[in-house]
């Protein structure tokens, strides 16, 4: 019935006037709010909830060093053909219109667009035929050529954006408006990256590369009212026959939503997955850090080396019992070239009197290790008397071959690598030429250095990365984690990693916030600073899912607060999924009028069958606003689940729990700063019992960490969860039982494991 209303619409939209030679036809995506009106002449318009969002900008191509428009005829359209078919990610159907540039080479491209009928996705691509020749833009911030392209100016309602750029995920540039005309602030270029349009409602539509996600870049052209275009780099100036340049469009419900939905299609489409991520040990254990803000960079202990300086840091942990499980090196190790880029990436005598490998064994620790450019003056290229092949410029050099990382990881591995980090990524790219201006060298250089990875055992995080070296680490399972937010600076405001988590998770990394101090007050440091936000960067470092990294002066560590964060035995307690900015935030930033927050909320959450743990962090929220939080707006508690069932605990406070439901929200106006954070954990109440739910280990910032917990299970009569951890360790484990809050003291068996249980009869809970 519905399905014949549907195909009854889509034939009485083939066409407004039979008469004009010009026909329109409505595709229906897998959403039937998400439609795209296409014309037989190359021109498309997109439409959410019966709204006109988006509607096409001119198609144009470079080659032959001019440029071939549609606007003009100078792009002439030979023929729009429609086609369907299944291919990975469904079953699609398509139009394809073939284009000839009109000149004397009269170069052919096909922009094809294919519309998925089981999913929200619409994919655009450029297909270059024949190839082209002379293809640049005006620089390289530009593009070779566009399509797809929207117009900004004259659409109906109001659309705002989201848009991520620059480094660290593209954080460090990210705007966030309304798609008016040119004067909109997006990024684009070499360090733009996704955006997402959303109504204030919160429907979403995510605009990304879908592959060569290294020579893709957009265009704002600010002109004519402004067109936004996807297309191939504008440094590259020859795309051979065949290459493909796609772009898609992915819509969802909810911001989050959207994300999380188009970045699991890019995963499944190249087969990425967090196993590694949960394999890799940097990202699983608590680690010492030493770079930009740690006490420890480019310092050592007054007239000692750095080898001796790392001992102390491990003596004083031993003795005050801080579980550091790896120690993570920055660049004041190796040798430094022209630039400060690398020159040997080796460690150096006056650093290490003994070696690296003697530190790391003494230590007993393993090493994560930092990395940047590559120098011109770098002795293992061939140029330079080095047995490699490496492209070397002015500046900086690149390697070119595999066998250069595949020794390099193998040397590293011998004395203890575990983590290799690239740093820079943004930089390197920047700084070549020939990256800047080759279609293929930007892949082929993060391809070799991922591969060798993988087979040396070891694991990447990329620091500095653009969004697109983001997205290209959708092809390499040893890139598991990577910086989300600028250095650290002690007081600063590199915590606000909310926003630019959103686009790392969804592509299946582990978003890192970098390393803190957990003291305020950290004499003698180069930085000249305080840290009045100790607590706030371990807990946002705890909740991230990616590596907890202190970087205290030795004696100066907050051990009791530290511990919050991990097991006795570094095991680090982590939420399932990690702490990202509510819609409304985003929204809010678009619209300020929209009744948002005005300030930071975050929501992490963990799930045990049908039970969903919420962690809730709540900052700088004030300024004339007034902000109740409801379990509806967090994205994860449906509007049924929030009617009755959720119980809210604040961190440091067990008896102010309350029940949180969207009748009776929490208040979080005012009142909350970087230095009073507000953390409320959220419980979901125990199914058919009443008034009973598990709190977990109150203590730490994760109560409920799938690293504590192991499952919770339910019977009429009891609520069993099987319990994890060090040999012996001893917490105390809070719940609600009958509308009674008490904590038992847990301690576990010499094999790290006890049974919590609560007796519905008996109306107790154990732990043995
Ligand atoms: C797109 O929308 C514009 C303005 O609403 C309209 O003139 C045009 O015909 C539409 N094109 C298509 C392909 O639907
Ligand atoms: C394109 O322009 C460059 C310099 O701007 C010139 O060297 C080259 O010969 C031109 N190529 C063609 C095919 O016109
Ligand atoms: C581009 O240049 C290459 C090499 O000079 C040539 O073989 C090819 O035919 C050219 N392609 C086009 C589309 O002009
Ligand atoms: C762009 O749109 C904004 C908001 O409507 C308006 O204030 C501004 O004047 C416009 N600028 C141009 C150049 O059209
Ligand atoms: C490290 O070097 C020191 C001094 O040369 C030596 O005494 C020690 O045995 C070495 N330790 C290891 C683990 O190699
Ligand atoms: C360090 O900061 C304090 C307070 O801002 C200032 O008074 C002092 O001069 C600074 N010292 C140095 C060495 O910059
Ligand atoms: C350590 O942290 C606790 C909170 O966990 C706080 O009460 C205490 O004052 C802190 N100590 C120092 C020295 O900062
Ligand atoms: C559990 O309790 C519910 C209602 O109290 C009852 O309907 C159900 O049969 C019970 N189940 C078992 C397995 O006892
Ligand atoms: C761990 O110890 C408990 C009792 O202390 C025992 O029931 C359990 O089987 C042991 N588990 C393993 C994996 O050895």
């Amino acid at each position: 019935m519905e399905y014949l209303f549907l195909l009854v619409l889509v034939l009485s939209l083939w066409t407004g006037s039979q008469s004009e030679s010009v026909n329109h036809k409505l595709f229906k995506t897998g959403s039937d709010d998400f439609l795209i009106s296409l014309s037989t002449d190359g021109t498309y318009n997109i439409s959410v909830k019966g709204k006109q969002w988006l509607s096409s900008a001119p198609t144009y191509f470079n080659s032959d060093n001019k440029t071939f428009s549609a606007a003009d005829g100078s792009l002439k359209l030979l023929e729009s053909s429609a086609s369907s078919g299944t291919d990975k990610i469904g079953d699609w159907q398509s139009q394809t219109y073939l284009y000839q540039t009109v000149d004397s080479l009269a170069v052919k491209i096909t922009a094809n667009i294919k519309i998925y009928k089981d999913l929200p996705i619409i994919i655009f691509q450029q297909i270059f035929n024949d190839g082209a020749n002379w293809t640049q833009g005006e620089n390289y911030e530009d593009i070779c050529g566009g399509f797809p392209g929207f117009k900004m100016e004259g659409q109906s309602g109001n659309l705002g954006y989201m848009s991520f750029g620059g480094l660290m995920v593209g954080d460090t540039n990210k705007h966030f408006g309304q798609w008016y005309n040119g004067t909109s602030q997006i990024n684009e270029g070499i360090a733009g990256g996704p955006l997402a349009w959303f109504d204030i409602d919160g429907h979403t539509i995510v605009f990304s590369p879908f592959n060569n996600f290294m020579s893709a870049s957009f265009s704002h052209d600010k002109d004519v009212g402004g067109y936004y275009y996807g297309g191939v780099m504008g440094g590259v100036y020859s795309i051979p026959a065949g290459h493909h340049q796609d772009f898609i469009l992915y819509y969802g419900v909810g911001v989050n939503k959207a994300f999380e939905h188009w970045g699991k299609t890019l995963r499944k489409f190249y087969g990425k997955t967090l196993t590694e991520q949960k394999k890799d040990f940097t990202i699983t254990h608590l680690g010492y850090w030493t770079d930009n803000g740690a006490y420890y960079y480019y310092n050592t202990e007054t007239g000692e080396t750095y080898e001796q300086t790392m001992y102390d840091v491990k003596n004083y942990a031993d003795k005050v019992k801080i579980p550091f499980r790896y120690i993570q090196y920055d660049s004041w190790w190796y040798y430094q070239g022209v630039g400060r880029g690398v020159k040997t990436w080796r460690s150096r005598p006056d650093v290490f009197p003994d070696g690296f490998k003697n530190v790391t064994q003494t230590l007993k620790l393993p090493a994560a290790a930092h990395n940047r450019y590559w120098a011109s003056d770098t002795t293992y290229a061939k140029q330079n008397g080095g047995k490699y092949d490496f492209i070397v410029e002015k500046y900086k050099a690149l390697p070119v071959t595999k066998q250069f990382w595949v020794d390099l990881f193998t040397e590293a591995k011998q004395w203890g690598l575990i983590l290799y980090e690239q740093d820079w990524l943004n930089v390197e790219f920047s700084g070549l030429q020939a990256l800047l201006h080759d279609l293929d060298l930007g892949t082929q250089w993060l391809t070799q250095m991922a591969e060798a990875a993988s087979e040396s055992g070891i694991y990447i995080q990329y620091c500095m990365a653009n969004p697109r070296h983001t997205m290209q680490s959708l092809l390499y399972p040893a890139v598991t984690q990577i910086r989300v937010s600028n250095d650290y600076n002690p007081g600063g405001d590199q915590w606000k990693i909310g926003i630019s988590s959103i686009l790392a998770s969804a592509l299946g990394l582990a978003p890192y916030k970098d390393t803190f101090w957990t003291t305020e007050k950290q004499p003698g440091n180069i930085y000249n600073r305080t840290e009045p936000n100790w607590k706030l960067n371990a807990v946002v470092s705890t909740l991230s899912t990616g590596p907890v990294g202190p970087s205290d002066m030795v004696g100066a560590t907050n051990v009791s607060m530290l511990m919050k964060c991990c097991r006795e035995d570094g095991v680090i307690l982590k939420p399932q999924y990690p702490i990202r900015a509510i819609d409304a935030q985003i929204i809010g930033e678009a619209f300020p009028y929209s009744g948002g927050p005005g300030g930071e909320v975050w929501v992490s959450y963990t799930q045990f069958s049908s039970l969903k743990f919420a962690n809730i962090l709540a900052l700088n929220i004030g300024q004339g606003y007034s902000y109740t939080l409801h379990p509806k707006d967090t994205g994860i508690y449906s509007f049924k689940e929030g009617n009755g069932d959720l119980y809210a605990v604040p961190y440091d406070e067990p008896y102010g729990w309350v029940q949180f439901s969207n009748l009776y929200g929490i208040d979080i106006t005012g009142v909350f700063t970087p230095s009073r954070i507000a953390l409320y954990h959220v419980s979901q109440a125990i199914p058919g019992w009443f008034m009973t739910t598990i709190f977990g280990e109150l203590d730490k910032w994760a109560p409920m960490s799938p690293q504590r917990v192991v499952s919770v299970s339910w019977t009429n009569d009891t609520v069993t969860a099987p319990l994890i951890g060090a040999p012996k360790e001893t917490f105390n484990f809070w719940y609600l039982l009958g509308s009674k809050l008490d904590a038992v003291t847990c301690q576990l068996s010499i094999n790290g494991t006890v049974m919590f249980k609560m007796d519905r009869d008996l109306g107790i809970a154990t732990c043995q």
